[in-house]
């Protein structure tokens, strides 16, 4: 049965949570879910904004026709043609055959190759700045390209001061039953599923979301609806001055992400003397094994903090496995901007730390911090002076009390 949400007088919520896949976009948990969300405008004409994955169609058409309530739909607008919003399009355009298609030029030719359908004759191709008017409520479209995808747009209602905002704003996280941001205590519980989503999602693409940022600070903007997670009708900055945060990749804690891989505890123990000591000086800190913990979690948590510190066996005259797909993934989403320190162990020849300063070190702003914590197998009692000025070599350089 359908499940819809009244927004404001004439605009509807008919997106759909879901609780049973277990990844996003096949790689990333997705413990709590996830929401696919989609917009009924009912004016003069109606408009669907996007259609959704498969995972929840069923239900999404039956929101869709709700709302509808008997009308036909005018249009159906296509912000970004990823299938987690766009894999019910081919039925949407079935069901709804006199809707008109409102894409950039590149959605287009993404339809074409997603369904097969050449839809050319009802399609209404849009470029920045275009406006299309449906009675009461004029919308305007503007390019956020690679927000996350080439062919995104988003979409203004110059009438009700709406930013439907597409993938940007969006979180991990199912919204079971709320809608708004402001229903929950959006800081404490969702803010680390943001910041996750956003590392892994668009993280790469700092400097679209940048130019997405300047444009939304043009606008007076009443309400922000975004494709995934809650929507926005107060307190913006909460997400907004994260998401400038995040796409300028600057931390938003002077701390210590520590990153571990270890084989049999020895690394480990050395990772969890030196945040043992980190702590001591007032110096916040993170620790992670990299073989327990899914990388989007560790990833999300280097753009929080200032500090990297990674800590990883040699492994066949290399970066344990486990620790070079992490960082494979950091240098892949171009994080910059951060010190990093390292501790690498080696029973016969640690080469470790040179492999990880390998794969980071073409990026921008990246420092590589001195000494690295050599162990030969494990620490040995007689390296606690060691240890210690490699404790306050991390505290001077993260600003904690030393
Ligand atoms: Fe939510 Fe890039 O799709």
């Amino acid at each position: 049965m359908y499940c819809v949400k009244q927004i404001t007088p004439d605009l509807y919520y008919v997106g759909a949570s879901d609780h049973r896949q277990p990844l996003f976009e096949a790689a990333h948990p997705i413990p709590d879910g996830v929401s696919y969300n989609n917009y009924v405008l009912v004016d003069e004409k109606t408009v669907l904004m996007d259609t959704a994955d498969r995972a929840v169609s069923e239900v999404f058409f039956e929101n869709v026709a709700r709302a509808l309530d008997g009308r036909a739909l005018d249009y159906i607008v296509v912000q970004h043609m990823e299938p987690d919003h766009s894999a019910s399009l081919a039925r949407a355009l079935r069901l709804y055959p006199d809707a008109q298609v409102v894409c950039t030029a590149k959605a287009l030719t993404m339809i074409g190759q997603f369904t097969g359908l050449d839809i050319a004759g009802r399609a209404r191709v849009v470029k920045e700045g275009d406006t299309l008017e449906t009675g009461r409520h004029t919308l305007k479209f503007m390019l956020a390209p690679m927000v996350h995808w080439p062919e995104v747009m988003v979409t203004y209602d110059m009438t009700d001061h709406t930013l439907f905002s597409a993938d940007a704003f969006g979180h991990f996280g199912a919204l079971d039953g709320a809608l708004f941001a402001d229903e929950v205590d959006f800081i404490r519980d969702y803010l680390d599923e943001a910041r996750r989503y956003y590392a892994n999602i668009v993280g790469k693409y700092g400097a679209p979301v940048q130019g997405l940022l300047k444009k939304a600070a043009a606008l007076q903007i009443d309400r922000i609806c975004p494709l995934h997670g809650f929507l926005w009708r107060r307190d913006f900055d909460k997400i907004i001055e994260k998401y400038d945060l995040w796409s300028r990749y600057q931390p938003e804690v002077q701390g210590v992400l520590i990153a571990c891989a270890s084989v049999y505890g020895n690394t480990m123990n050395a990772a969890s003397i030196v945040a043992a000591g980190l702590r001591d000086q007032g110096v916040p800190c993170a620790l992670y094994d990299v073989s327990a913990t899914d990388p989007s979690y560790i990833l999300a948590e280097a753009f929080k903090y200032s500090h990297l510190l990674l800590a990883s066996p040699t492994y066949n005259n290399g970066v344990f496995v486990k620790m070079e797909n992490l960082l494979h993934d950091v240098a892949a989403h171009t994080l910059a901007n951060r010190t990093v320190f390292m501790i690498q162990n080696g029973s016969w020849a640690p080469t470790a730390a040179a492999g990880m300063k390998a794969i980071l070190e073409g990026l921008k702003g990246f420092t590589f911090a001195e000494p690295v914590l050599t162990l030969k197998s494990a620490l040995s009692a007689g390296q606690a002076a060691e240890v210690d000025a490699f404790v306050n070599a991390i505290v001077e350089s993260a600003g904690g009390k030393a």
